[in-house]
């Protein structure tokens, strides 16, 4: 089987994972994408670890007739939970993964204050905990589950008003604080950037990973020698567990969409 007819796989909990299949379609036009959300068990936030891994496992094991040249988890929560496993499962590809850009954006701003959104099994991973741990002394850091954005994305972002009450009530305790930079630590954080703009009320960075998932991708293709030449044509399929036409439509919708953020 030829390198271009090899796909790169691109897996997330939903819809969250367009944001970072977006970045690498445009870094990368030649090659093949297949993005699989699994929006029937989404959130994937709020389960045990071990129930995510499971799932994620489940949904790249679809996927594996095609043979795939590269898996990219486009989702921190499985990052965090299956990353491993699925190391262990595919050691002849590379597996490549996303965690919250918490040590870029106190890099970025030595001695700030950071805002960080995630979802609760993200924040309650030894992989976040480690980062936090290396990057304590470089600055603060304030964690926040914000499993509301994932449902409103999932929804279809249609309740513009309620998710803005969401994210009022969630900011409420940080009133009086002006955040250095915001780290959007969920891939379904991207789409609701403007919300999350308008709700903290000042202008401030935001912070996510999709363009270094697409670097750190490219980059391993091209050690590999799996990259597909130029001149190949590249193809974007999306599916999704949930398998319903308005589903697949809004992930359309989604790709064609520049994330305010990014
Ligand atoms: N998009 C996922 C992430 O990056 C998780 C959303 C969810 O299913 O809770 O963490």
């Amino acid at each position: 089987m030829k390198h271009s007819e090899r796909p790169v796989v691109v897996f997330d909990s939903g819809l969250g994972g367009i944001s970072v299949l977006k970045k690498l379609a445009a870094v990368m036009p030649n090659e093949t994408f297949v993005y699989y959300g699994d929006s029937a068990n989404a959130p994937y936030g709020p389960r045990d670890p071990r129930e995510v891994c499971r799932l994620t496992v489940e949904g790249v094991a679809r996927l594996e007739a095609l043979h795939p040249k590269a898996i990219v988890i486009a989702c921190n929560t499985a990052t965090a939970a299956a990353q491993e496993e699925l190391e262990k499962r595919y050691p002849q590809i590379p597996v490549i993964g996303i965690e919250p850009a918490v040590r870029r954006a106190l890099q970025e701003n030595p001695g700030g204050r950071i805002l960080s959104l995630a979802t609760a099994g993200t924040l309650a991973s030894p992989r976040y905990q480690r980062q936090l741990g290396e990057v304590a002394e470089l600055g603060k850091v304030v964690s926040v589950a914000a499993p509301g954005i994932v449902s409103y994305v999932e929804d279809g972002m249609r309740d513009h008003a309620g998710m803005m009450a969401y994210l009022g009530e969630l900011f409420a305790p940080w009133q009086s604080v002006v955040f250095d930079g915001v780290v959007l630590g969920c891939t379904h954080f991207p789409f609701a950037a403007a919300e999350i703009r308008q709700a903290l009320g000042y202008p401030v960075r935001l912070y996510e990973q999709s363009g270094a998932v697409a670097e750190e991708t490219q980059r391993q293709l091209i050690e590999l020698g799996t990259a597909s030449k130029d001149g190949c044509a590249g193809k974007v399929t999306i599916m999704n567990s949930a398998d319903e036409k308005t589903m697949l439509s809004f992930s359309w919708q989604l790709f064609s969409a520049v994330p305010g953020c990014i």
